[in-house]
């Protein structure tokens, strides 16, 4: 049983980064200009994180749909992608942070795939911190993964039917020893969840700012954790 205040312990924080294209059009600048101010705010973030004593940080850096948009956007946030990992590797490497991907990333392209794998592999024993990077993620498709491999192991007679329970199956999606987030935070005002971790954020608490996500700063993460820490999380109980 888990008492009220390890109920509140905020440990995970996931972030749907957005309003780069605004950002950018309210500065008369390009798209990918708002997406390298955007890179900016996230190495800010990372500085500051551990002050909050925060464990897990989940970022919406690239989602299923996001490969709509135009190719020079795509290619361009590809590219940014693998310059914020060799620019911040060294930072992750001295502040103990663990790097994490979750989506289908093989399906990024080589350059960025490599780039991430090898700072994936470099950090994976440090021990202060975890960021996850949300890239080519989706929470449909994670599920859709998730229960081809339940199928795939109920074929292999590795587990049968009527074991499936929520905790069983949360071991197929793509973190499963990750907790689920306490606090969800999207920029840009949307009151949209766009497809980000559909299973996870079952009890999350959601925080919206009209702030756009270039302009996301320290003070602004320490506004929506001390809102955070007002909330009454009741999951279902306390009727
Ligand atoms: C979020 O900013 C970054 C990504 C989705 C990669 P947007 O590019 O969605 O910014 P807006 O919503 O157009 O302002
Ligand atoms: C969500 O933002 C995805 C990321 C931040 C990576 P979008 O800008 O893609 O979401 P919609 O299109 O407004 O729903
Ligand atoms: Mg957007």
């Amino acid at each position: 049983m888990v008492n009220e205040s390890q109920e509140k312990q905020l440990c995970h924080v996931a972030l749907i980064m957005d309003g780069n294209g605004r950002w950018a059009q309210r500065h008369g600048v390009s798209r990918i200009e708002g997406h390298k101010q955007g890179a900016i705010a996230v190495q800010k973030l990372i500085e500051s994180a551990s002050e909050f004593g925060i464990k897990y940080i989940t970022l919406y850096a690239f989602s299923t749909e996001n490969w709509k948009r135009s190719r020079e956007e795509v290619n361009g946030l590809m590219d940014l992608l693998k310059e914020f990992i060799d620019n911040n590797l060294e930072h992750l490497q001295k502040n103990g942070i663990r790097l994490l991907a979750s989506g289908r990333i093989e399906q990024l392209p080589e350059h960025s795939r490599e780039s991430l794998k090898n700072a994936i592999k470099l950090t994976a024993d440090n021990t202060s911190g975890t960021l996850i990077l949300a890239l080519n993620y989706g929470g449909r498709s994670e599920i859709c993964d998730a229960a081809k491999k339940f199928a795939h192991d109920v074929v292999k007679h590795k587990i049968d039917i009527d074991e499936l329970d929520e905790s069983r199956f949360r071991d197929y999606l793509y973190l499963s020893e990750v907790p689920d987030p306490d606090l969800m935070i999207r920029t840009s005002g949307e009151l949209r969840l766009s497809n980000f971790l559909l299973w996870q954020l079952s009890y999350a608490e959601i925080y919206v700012t009209d702030t756009l996500w270039p302009d996301f700063d320290r003070d602004e993460m320490k506004k929506a954790i001390d809102g955070y820490y007002q909330r009454e999380r009741r999951f279902g109980g306390r009727g």
